[in-house]
């Protein structure tokens, strides 16, 4: 399919779910008020691919993060869409292959990986509604 809708109605504040776009995982987080502004409060001399999280999100829907789900190290599939999950120290994903930490908004923090989790083409339908691609 090049193209994928998905309900945001049953993603859980706090957590996030894989949904597969052209064979790839797409990670969709419902980020509290507390990951919004821990997101949109670093400094951006404190990261290694520059980018403020007003970038990274659309506007109006700054608790919705949607990611490509591959880590820009050697392309490991992070781990933190359930709260259980390690999420490293920025509380947002963590890379078991090489332990890449990646912030809320999907930003690097901690490498070997060189860049931000990329972001995939979308958009919101409805509030509760996203098309991937
Ligand atoms: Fe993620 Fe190496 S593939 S840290």
């Amino acid at each position: 399919l090049s193209s994928v809708e998905t309900d945001l109605t049953p993603i859980e504040l706090g957590s996030g779910i894989t949904v597969v776009w052209r064979g790839k995982p797409i990670f969709v987080r419902h980020r509290t008020e507390k990951e919004i502004k821990e997101a949109e409060d670093v400094q951006m001399s404190q990261l290694i691919e520059p980018q403020p999280d007003s970038e990274r999100v659309k506007a109006g829907h700054a608790q919705w993060i949607v990611l490509i789900g591959i880590c820009t190290h050697l392309g490991c599939v992070p781990l933190g869409n359930k709260p259980t999950d390690p999420r490293g120290e920025w509380g947002g994903w963590f890379c078991p292959c090489h332990g890449s930490q990646y912030d809320t908004s999907g930003r690097v923090r901690h490498g070997p990986a060189p860049l931000n989790l990329y972001i995939p083409p979308y958009a919101f339908e409805s509030n509760t509604k996203i098309k991937i691609g």
